[in-house]
């Protein structure tokens, strides 16, 4: 796996050296933000041999180098996810491709069920820890001792000092910013009523398919990592309605600026 993530450091080197500050990870929806960027490169994921690509509608599969607010940046737009069929080291690849980029701070984005009541669809919630207990670690297998230890701390997955700076981001940007214990399962199906009042008994505010293994790797590997939920749907059982995919998508699309303009004010911050 080293060796391969090595091998990716080189072909993106040839493309481009720009050394990313931060690496953003756009989840379903929010891959608009890529507009707001001065992109100076742009690496489709097909033009990486055997890399995970994406099969989900609404996800680019492409790395975008550039400037942001001044702050050199690789955004994702498109990630894969564990439901597709991948494992779990595969799914965490890219996160630890950026890092070994140069990427110190990992902004990580997604679509969620909001299992908190008080949340509504459209809320972003900034993530101040996880439940990574129903799906496999990124970590298990042999330990990448070139990246990072064998049992690593993960006391503090999110930077407190990084969600400092996007609560101070959402005051300027004037965005109303929840905070969660976001849930990650194994997906592709949605949650059942039970397994929602399961995760709420157990301190979840937010429940999603992706994002939580790629914190851990990141964390391993000592990047400095924050979170952002956006709170697509209600989760299941709370609201009398089926969910949809398509509700996930509108949803994402409507809180596109408020999300952009937070993500802006926070490079801002860093
Ligand atoms: N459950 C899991 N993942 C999700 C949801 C949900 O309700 N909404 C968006 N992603």
């Amino acid at each position: 796996m080293y060796g391969r993530l090595k091998g990716y450091v080189e072909t993106i080197r040839r493309k481009t050296d720009l050394v990313p500050r931060a690496a953003i990870v756009l989840g379903s929806g929010l891959g608009a933000y890529g507009e707001q960027i001065e992109a100076e490169a742009e690496i489709p994921y097909s033009e990486l041999e055997g890399f995970p690509v994406s099969t989900v509608a609404g996800h680019k599969g492409r790395f975008l180098f550039g400037t942001a607010q001044g702050v050199p940046v690789v955004l994702m737009q498109g990630r894969v996810h564990y439901y597709e069929g991948y494992d779990m080291q595969e799914v965490v690849l890219p996160a630890r491709l950026m890092g070994m980029l140069g990427a110190q701070i990992l902004v990580l984005t997604n679509a969620a069920g909001g299992i908190n009541t008080s949340f509504h669809p459209g809320d972003l919630m900034l993530l101040t820890d996880h439940i990574s207990s129903f799906v496999p670690s990124p970590l298990r297998g042999a330990n990448i001792d070139e990246l990072g230890p064998r049992f690593p701390d993960m006391s503090h997955v999110y930077s407190p000092a990084l969600a400092d700076k996007l609560r101070t981001a959402a005051d300027a940007a004037g965005v109303d910013l929840k905070e969660g214990v976001y849930a990650q399962l194994s997906g592709p199906n949605y949650e059942t009523p039970a397994e929602i009042r399961m995760l709420r008994a157990l301190g979840a505010d937010a429940v999603g398919m992706s994002t939580v293994c790629e914190a851990m790797a990141a964390r391993h590997m000592g990047m400095e990592v924050c979170g952002i939920s956006c709170i697509t749907n209600m989760a299941a059982g709370i609201l009398d309605q089926p969910l949809d995919h398509r509700e996930v998508q509108e949803t994402a699309d409507r809180v596109k600026e408020k999300f952009e303009g937070l993500v802006t004010q926070f490079l801002r911050e860093i």
